[in-house]
């Protein structure tokens, strides 16, 4: 996957349409298309704010704002599942500063990775973090808390920080029964799609996939009430035509920490 993700990005620097980036991802990762995990998303400029875009486009468009691929591998039945995010000739500023941050955060996050750790803290962690992100940038002016008690970071990132992979890319068992009360761990109020509610233990394999995207049909609620007044829309439409930022690599919990299978001396990811 990591041959197929470099191989992308080369393509897309050298001016490739979708279809193209999704040929060279297919030919450096050794996969035809029914072979990869998953179907692999490729979204150049606004289309890497759709969450599961999934058509390839055959023209390559004027502008090089922003190219979003998320795509794994499938290696003995077991999946990988990576997404990156890189910026084009024609990226503003603004947007390479939102990629900085949001792998900064995701590497912050990654850090904090053992065993105990609870899943539900570091995806509320992440809405944290990404609250200070908007505000720093001046996207966003209150404090990173009022942003999430209020579901302004959720509007920009409203997935899950991740799930448990393996032979499933959303493999089973992300929610469980408690052991004393047997209920299932539901996500919190207002994060509906999480999909891992547990506390990691050694072994477990996850995504941590934090990301931040300008979608109009979430975004523009916000416009309307008290909570636009706080968002500096003029940087909002700056940022649109990028679509977004996305950052996913795969770990397994280790008994010091945990190990990642994605950035590596190996992979050059
Ligand atoms: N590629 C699907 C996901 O990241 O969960
Ligand atoms: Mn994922
Ligand atoms: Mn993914």
């Amino acid at each position: 996957a990591a041959r197929g993700h470099l191989a992308a990005r080369r393509t897309f620097m050298e001016g490739g349409a979708e279809l193209d980036i999704q040929l060279a991802y297919l030919g450096a990762s050794r996969q035809r298309e029914t072979d990869v995990p998953y179907g692999n998303i490729v979204g150049l400029n606004a289309h890497a704010a759709v969450l599961h875009y999934q058509h390839y486009g055959l023209q390559a468009p004027a502008a090089r704002h922003s190219l979003l691929v998320d795509a794994g591998a499938s290696v003995h039945g077991y999946a990988s599942d990576i997404t990156r995010s890189w910026a084009g000739d024609d990226a503003l500023p603004l947007y390479r500063a939102l990629i900085e941050g949001v792998e900064a955060l995701q590497k912050r996050l990654i850090a904090s990775l053992a065993p105990g750790v609870d899943y539900v803290d570091l995806h509320l962690e992440m809405h944290r973090e990404l609250g200070e992100l908007l505000r720093e940038l001046g996207v966003v002016s209150l404090p990173a808390e009022d942003q999430v008690a209020q579901g302004i970071t959720a509007a920009f990132c409203p997935h899950g920080l991740g799930h448990l992979l393996g032979l499933q890319v959303h493999d089973v068992a992300g929610r469980i029964p408690d052991h004393t009360t047997g209920d299932i761990r539901h996500p919190p109020q207002g994060h509906p799609m999480l999909r891992l509610t547990r506390v990691l233990e050694t072994g477990m394999a996850i995504t941590i996939e934090p990301g931040c995207y300008i979608i109009p049909m979430l975004l523009e609620p916000l416009r309307n009430d008290a909570r636009g007044e706080h968002i500096d829309w003029k940087l909002v439409e700056a940022l649109a035509p990028h679509g977004g930022v996305r950052i996913e690599d795969n770990l397994v919990i280790t008994a010091e920490g945990a190990l990642n299978l994605t950035r590596s001396p190996a992979t050059g990811l």
